[in-house]
């Protein structure tokens, strides 16, 4: 693995490897201390952030090497310097580069022009972190992923693309219900088929979100309007009429499934106040999980080897 920019190219051993890590780092996370001892990560964020630049601020540190927090305001980059440029300059100052960006482009030209690691910390197409972090989640409360179902309701966005993927490398089956016009990315869904057809596992797309949640092991939803989408906020709320996730959806859910949200959440929109923040919600879990699963993530790509 030299970048971590989607799920689909990783495959599934390594994606076990990491999990396996992930669950060792939160055991024994002083284990650790040392392992990036000296190393910096450039962490560019073109787009806001809570959980993303704290876990990973905090997860260097843990590590024992340094993280930058680089924002839009801090750096030239689409202030005319090309992203190329970016890519080789930092590459020359640090081990490696964490980037939030809008375009999905940007993170492919970081790892393209640069000679260091690139970390996809969300796009508009992908959020391969946050899926991570939920695939150590759901591991972590079912006791494996093989043969689960997640069913993810709402915006065919970033994280739709990223848990469709998730699930295939997994071998758990993934439905997504999203409405007409906010499906999921056709040349995705198709690469995705593709790793579940290996997978021997099921992809399936409906408009009707108590279809998708049938039988369900994973409720997952996210928001309607994504960051760079705010213009967009009334129009999509009334396209998404009737895909919240309430006590109704997670009725057709398996006894024992779950709900999950990346966060941030807006409750009365895309899930009610009482499933968020009722006894099923696993979200901070999973919120907790991404600390331990970057670092996976960070030792794998900038520890040294052996
Ligand atoms: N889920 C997630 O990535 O949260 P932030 O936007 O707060 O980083
Ligand atoms: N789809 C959301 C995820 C936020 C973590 C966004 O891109 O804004």
């Amino acid at each position: 693995m030299d970048h971590f920019l989607s799920l689909h190219d990783v495959d599934a051993d390594a994606l076990t490897r990491l999990l396996d890590l992930a669950d060792q780092l939160k055991r024994a996370p002083r284990t650790f201390a040392r392992a990036l001892e000296g190393k910096s990560l450039a962490m560019i964020f073109l787009k806001a952030s809570t959980r993303t630049r704290v876990s990973f601020e905090v997860g260097m540190w843990q590590l024992g090497g340094t993280a930058l927090f680089l924002s839009s305001r801090d750096v030239q980059l689409h202030r005319g310097e090309p992203v190329s440029d970016t890519a080789k300059v930092l590459s020359r100052y640090v081990d490696g580069i964490m980037a939030r960006v809008f375009a999905h482009q940007d993170v492919l030209d970081l790892a393209r022009f640069g000679t260091v690691p690139v970390i996809n910390g969300l796009t508009d197409l992908l959020h391969p972190c946050q899926a991570l972090a939920d695939l150590q989640t759901i591991r972590e409360r079912f006791g494996r992923l093989r043969g689960l179902k997640l069913a993810y309701i709402g915006d065919g966005n970033n994280m739709a693309h990223s848990l469709m993927f998730a699930c295939a490398k997994a071998g758990m089956d993934f439905a997504c219900a999203a409405p007409e016009g906010y499906t999921m990315d056709r040349q995705l869904v198709a690469d995705a088929r593709q790793d579940a057809a290996r997978a021997g596992t099921q992809i399936l797309e409906t408009s009707d979100p108590l279809e998708a949640a049938e039988g369900a092991h994973v409720v997952y939803t996210d928001v309607w309007a994504s960051m760079g989408q705010e213009e967009e906020a009334e129009a999509r709320r009334k396209a998404f009429v009737g895909f919240e996730v309430d006590d109704r959806v997670m009725a057709r859910a398996a006894g024992d499934g779950v709900f999950m949200h990346c966060l941030p959440a807006h409750r009365g929109e895309e899930v009610s106040a009482a499933v968020c923040d009722g006894e099923r919600s696993i979200i901070f879990d999973q919120a907790e999980n991404r600390l331990h699963a970057q670092k996976a993530v960070l030792v794998t790509l900038l520890g040294d080897p052996g």
